[in-house]
């Protein structure tokens, strides 16, 4: 089996967001000094995909000139030497071909997936969630295709989440475990209650999956959410006889979907940034000196709106 293609859906409409993204895609949001979607397409490239179909909607289309050249800049910087300042996103233009579909309506994961239908042939294809950015140095999806290369199946990425936060993700109940981190899925449940949740391994956003994928979302119906789930799809590809492994993913999963998580995961790669991080540290050593000061604001605080931490 070889994974070269994947889908990355990008037409929701980020309300977890707004103001910020009214008019300006979330996947386009800097990750500190790159935007979202372009960490998820270099985990591809990493992992040796080098075919993105993008699900994109009206609003959307600075995202396709991302992934566009720019000749007019590209002279400039190259007249100061500050091409650099683009050579990966040049290099993966150069290498990658990107195709666009439109989902015209945001009816859902399930339903973004399902509108990609005609550009995968009979393969297995990759999908990328942008608003999960997986920090490690074996890149996430390059796990899921050495295991999906092994089982020859489907495989979708899970991790471990605290029990009360069960009731925000889809979550897998087991049927057998093979190793610490490989596991056969007996059933998804999309968005559970905490009392009714089947397990805490959680999916994350990347999956390797049939393209009887599209079938199994053919006639969905709107799930959690009101909204057709690509959960409540893969569920039915269990259920028509075909086998799902969950892979407990290796690394740390941000979920830049929402501005809290995405602030921690700028300040994680402007710590790893090599022209940055010295003055990020200062930044938070002098943040540091405040904690006492901070940590008194905290405790009135607490006691002000009667709320623990
Ligand atoms: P989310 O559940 O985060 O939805 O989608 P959202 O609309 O982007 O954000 P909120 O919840 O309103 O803040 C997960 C991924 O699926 C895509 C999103 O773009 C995101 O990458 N998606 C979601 C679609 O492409 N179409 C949809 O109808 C829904």
């Amino acid at each position: 089996m070889k994974v070269t293609k994947a889908i990355i859906p990008a037409a929701g409409l980020g309300t977890r967001f707004l103001p910020a993204t009214k008019i300006t895609p979330k996947e386009l949001l800097p990750i500190f000094d790159k935007p979202a979607i372009q960490y998820v397409v270099e985990e591809g490239v990493k992992s040796g995909i080098d075919n993105f179909v993008i699900v994109s909607s009206r609003n959307k289309q600075t995202i396709e000139n991302h992934f566009d050249i720019f000749p007019e800049l590209e002279e400039k910087l190259k007249s100061q030497g500050k091409d650099k300042l683009l050579s990966a996103i040049s290099k993966i233009i150069k290498s990658s071909s990107f195709t666009y579909v439109r989902q015209n309506e945001p009816l859902g994961l399930g339903h973004a997936i399902w509108t990609a239908r005609h550009t995968v042939g009979k393969e297995h294809v990759a999908i990328f969630l942008p608003d999960d950015i997986i920090d490690n140095p074996v890149p996430g999806m390059a796990q899921l295709i050495k295991v999906a290369t092994q089982e020859k199946c489907n495989v979708i990425a899970v991790q471990e989440v605290p029990k009360d936060q069960v009731s925000r993700y889809g979550v897998i109940d087991i049927r057998k475990q093979f190793s610490p981190n490989l596991f056969q899925v007996k059933e998804l449940v999309e968005k559970p209650a905490v009392n009714k949740a089947p397990s805490n391994l959680a999916i994350v956003g990347r999956y390797i999956l049939s393209s009887n994928i599209f079938e199994a979302l053919d006639d969905l119906r709107v799930g959690a959410n009101n909204e057709i789930q690509l959960t409540d799809g893969i569920q039915n590809l269990i259920l028509n006889g075909e086998k799902v492994f969950a892979y407990r993913m290796q690394g740390t999963r941000y979920d830049v979907g929402n501005p809290l998580g995405l602030l921690k995961a700028s300040l994680n790669f402007a710590l790893k940034h090599s022209e940055s991080s010295a003055a990020v540290l200062k930044y938070l050593y002098d943040l540091d000196k405040e904690l006492l000061v901070m940590q008194g604001k905290m405790e009135m605080f607490k006691k002000q709106k009667a709320v623990t931490f």
